[in-house]
């Protein structure tokens, strides 16, 4: 099991094991974190984070000869925390909704460096953007353009947007992840351009000021392709609006959607890889149109911050089916948490590796289904992990876990979410204290009379 050791895209950087064999980030012992801070419990290694953040920012100062800015889709994993370290290392937000927002801007970060996107904000999100003097609006529908225009002339105010497009490119991923091509609810046909620019030069002209585009095509990408074409694609978009429009358009936004390694087949291209493809791909397009560089925007999620994460579990029940002539048999191993923590395996087939803590360097001697305490038979985290023997009150420690869980917990079976610990430059410290069940508790209310 040590080989996870000297992976570290599959791993936090400072990923690794001390004298007793425990798995540890620099010199702290998840096992030891997992003791003081309680399971289940999401760790996540700010070294790691600031190494991808500085891979994007450094490719891009290297690569891009214009002005650029990393909005970091705050919907992989948000808290305060977590926002005051991206807005002290130089990366924005982008927020999909007014609970997004008011963490960004309650921490502190300088609503010029956050975006808002998504297909349904409603007249209160954008109210509140404008009020705080959001960097960006993402306008993702002809509907939404016609509400914006209306609340801005309510509060006197303008709206500085990008059009979402759907560029009808194809990213190789999940079905329920992929957001570039035509049948998708979210953003503008190519087709009704013509017609939206045709509203914003005109009637919406007094409150609408437009920046620029902003495409996402999918996410857990490992192919350059579909973002050298989408940068080709927009780049020639842009041309034709200053052809037919005269307009420089300042702003580029190209989404986010880089893939990670979940699993030791994942072979996702490093960050500065993509970065650079991206960088140049644009340079090209740009030299070949005579058309100048617009400032870049990514909108990197999961790639900032899913390998990062780690969630500690501890194991309790086991259950073991012996082969029958019709089946292989199974030997199940049970922890404290599960779906509620982690619905990425549920809902998407996602797969994930793992190792018990406190027993690394063992010899992997089984094959186990690694499930957790919800009631379904679909909560299971790992259908086939290979361990050495394990006993209740082992420490597991599940890779990739920083994008996508705590943001997509739930409180399934009235279990409250885990608490998410900081650890960087071997010191931890409290990220997101653990929910109670008086939190959960609190939202109810009695019937005065039966
Ligand atoms: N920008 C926009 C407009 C997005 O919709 C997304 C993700 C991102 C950026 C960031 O994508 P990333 O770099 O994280 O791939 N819950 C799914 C992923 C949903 C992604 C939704 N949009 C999962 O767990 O795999």
């Amino acid at each position: 099991m040590s080989g996870l050791a000297s992976n570290q895209s599959l791993t936090p950087l400072t990923y690794g094991l001390n004298a007793q064999g425990h798995a540890c980030l620099g010199n702290l012992s998840l096992v030891d974190l997992a003791l003081q801070y309680g399971t289940p419990l999401y760790v996540l290694c700010g070294n790691t984070i600031h190494a991808a953040a500085k891979a994007y920012t450094d490719t891009l100062t290297e690569y891009y000869p214009a002005p650029h800015h990393i909005l970091y889709a705050g919907k992989a994993n948000l808290s305060l925390g977590l926002c005051q370290k991206l807005s002290h290392w130089g990366i924005g937000v982008d927020v999909v909704s007014g609970g997004e927002l008011t963490t960004a801007l309650k921490a502190g970060m300088d609503a010029k460096a956050l975006s808002l996107n998504g297909n349904n904000k409603s007249a209160d999100e954008l109210r509140q953007a404008l009020h705080a003097g959001i960097g960006l609006i993402s306008v993702d529908n002809e509907d939404e353009l016609h509400l914006l225009a209306h609340v801005a002339r309510e509060t006197s105010q303008t709206a500085r947007i990008l059009l979402r497009v759907c560029p009808g490119i194809e990213a190789h991923t999940h079905d329920y992840i992929k957001t570039g091509q035509e049948d998708t609810k979210f953003g503008f046909g190519l087709h009704q351009l013509p017609t939206v620019m045709a509203a914003i030069l005109g009637p919406l002209a007094d409150v609408i000021e437009l920046q620029g585009l902003h495409a996402h095509i999918g996410s857990q990408i490992f192919d350059l392709q579909p973002y050298q074409d989408l940068a080709k694609l927009m780049l020639t978009l842009y041309f034709n609006i200053r052809k037919h429009y005269g307009i420089t358009l300042p702003d580029l936004n190209l989404g986010g959607g880089l893939g990670i390694s979940y699993t030791h087949t994942d072979d996702p291209p490093a960050i500065a890889t993509a970065v650079q493809a991206i960088a140049e791909t644009l340079k090209g397009e740009a030299d070949k149109l005579d058309y100048p560089l617009p400032r870049l925007l990514l909108e990197p999620g999961r790639s900032l911050v899913a390998s990062a994460g780690i969630t500690l579990y501890t194991v309790g029940s086991q259950k073991i089916i012996p082969p029958s002539p019709t089946f292989a048999g199974r030997h199940f191993v049970a922890v404290d948490g599960g779906m509620g923590d982690n619905i990425r395996p549920a809902l998407y087939q996602a797969h994930y590796t793992a190792v018990v803590a406190n027993k690394a360097t063992q010899a992997a001697t089984q094959t186990v289904t690694l499930v957790g305490k919800y009631c379904e038979t679909g909560d299971k985290l790992i259908e086939s992990l290979a361990v050495p023997p394990v006993e209740a009150r082992d420490t597991v420690a599940v890779f990739g876990t920083g994008a996508y869980n705590d943001s997509m917990a739930s409180t399934y079976n009235r279990m409250p979410r885990p608490a998410c610990v900081w650890v960087e430059n071997n010191s931890a410290c409290l990220l997101t204290r653990r929910e109670t069940v008086e939190d959960l508790l609190r939202r109810d209310q009695w019937f005065t009379q039966l």
